[in-house]
């Protein structure tokens, strides 16, 4: 590996360690956001091998992306069969063909089998066995092109899976890279959470004192967001819950809510509807909320007392709803021993039902990393500082255990 990719490589996580990517760029203006990609990809562990057809040759030089993979770039098939090499049935192939920037020209090739540039050949080689994404971009009149569209189709019926595109401007924009790169990990992740229903709940719920003001938390919804991530990645279905403001999420199923009651709503919804396997309470849910909100905005250059009452305490819903849902809850305190805390999760499997208690200090609060206590019924154990993607992977890890015995 060259100095150069080893300094980025796996640095974000290790969830592509191991998985050989082919990056297939049609001639679209956004190929400039290849090197970007491919970088993003290596970061998290993947090795990337560019393949480019004539016609995207003339928007970025193969340089750059020899440069941003560390690997040499297929711009013509020659006697060294590379569409073979990458993408043919053989122990070295690769584990993904990624079309991105997919043109209008491109798509529809691929889907009538037509290989006469590096890119569709190598689709070509690897449809019948290999997965396929592909991530359009072009103008939006070309993507409403009745033969764009039902080639579109014909290739989603084949199984090829499609990200984005994104609608902006009057272009069906390439997707966020961010999008991409969760897409390809969902794809590649292994599966062992097949056939679990997971409900997450992320973020700070709103209080409103009137129509534009409320009281909230630090919460970023970070820590939820990151564990229904990584069970969507693992093959769960996730649904996840999370409050306005909160940072975004690629997970496919979501639902926005912004106050206690509303975050209460959605959830007996969910539990009324549908058999959950695992409940993870992660959001920080106000405890108390304004008693009598004003309709109209208050005067401001008075003073303001304001009467709060509690609100209801959804974990304790839980398992009333569903008494077979494993139950994660989350307990945050500041200025606690670790005694006490552990001592507050204890309160919270009684009173709560809850099946393991997160713990920590505030401390973990809007920042990337935590520091956590995991409290079970009969079990303590004390996890390191750590970031919260790895944080999360520690913790289905931990569930799957105690769920599996
Ligand atoms: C600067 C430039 C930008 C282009 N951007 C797009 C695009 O975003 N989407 C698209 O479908 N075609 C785009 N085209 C047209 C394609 O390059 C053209 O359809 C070509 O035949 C695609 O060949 P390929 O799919 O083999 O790369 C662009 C052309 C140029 C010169």
């Amino acid at each position: 590996m060259l100095h150069h990719v080893k300094l980025i490589y796996a640095t974000k996580s290790k969830k592509l360690v191991g998985k050989k990517i082919v990056l297939a760029i049609p001639g679209s203006i956004a190929a400039v956001e290849c090197v970007k990609l491919a970088r993003e990809l290596i970061r998290h562990g993947a090795e990337v091998h560019a393949v480019m057809s004539e016609n995207a040759q003339k928007i970025i030089h193969p340089y750059a992306m020899e440069f941003a993979t560390g690997n040499p770039v297929v711009t013509e098939i020659t006697g060294f069969i590379e569409h073979v090499e990458l993408a043919g049935e053989h122990e070295n192939k690769a584990d993904l063909v990624l079309v991105c920037p997919a043109t209008a020209n491109t798509i529809s090739k691929i889907a009538c089998g037509i290989d006469d540039t590096p890119v569709t050949t190598v689709v070509t080689t690897a449809f019948a066995h290999m997965p396929i994404m592909i991530a359009p971009a072009m103008h939006s009149t070309m993507y409403d092109h009745p033969v764009v569209k039902e080639n579109i189709e014909k290739l989603k019926r084949l199984g090829v899976e499609f990200i984005g595109p994104r609608f902006e401007e009057g272009k069906a924009k390439v997707a966020s890279i961010d999008e991409i790169v969760y897409r390809v990990i969902k794809k590649l992740h292994n599966k062992d959470m097949k056939g679990l229903r997971v409900l997450v709940t992320a973020g700070a719920t709103r209080e409103y004192i009137d129509p534009i003001r409320y009281i909230t938390n630090a919460s970023s919804g970070k820590m939820g967001v990151a564990i229904a991530e990584e069970a969507e990645f693992r093959g769960a279905e996730v649904t996840l819950i999370k409050t306005k403001g909160s940072v975004p999420s690629f997970v496919e199923n979501q639902i926005e809510v912004e106050t206690v009651e509303e975050m209460l709503e959605a959830i007996e919804k969910e539990l009324d509807s549908k058999r959950y396997d695992v409940v993870v309470m992660a959001a920080a849910v106000s405890d108390f909320r304004v008693k009598n909100p004003a309709l109209v905005k208050i005067k401001s250059g008075e003073p303001l007392v304001l009467e709060l009452e509690p609100t209801p305490k959804i974990i304790d819903r839980i398992k009333e709803l569903q008494p077979d849902a494993f139950l994660v809850g989350f307990k945050a305190e500041t200025a606690l021993k670790e005694e006490e805390l552990i001592s507050e999760a204890k309160k919270q499997i009684e009173r709560a039902k809850s099946d393991l208690v997160i713990a920590n200090t505030l401390k973990a609060f809007g920042s990337d990393e935590n520091e956590v206590i995991l409290v079970g019924r009969n079990f303590i154990k004390k996890l390191p500082r750590m970031n919260k993607r790895e944080l999360a992977e520690k913790i289905w890890d931990e569930i799957a255990g105690i769920i599996r015995g």
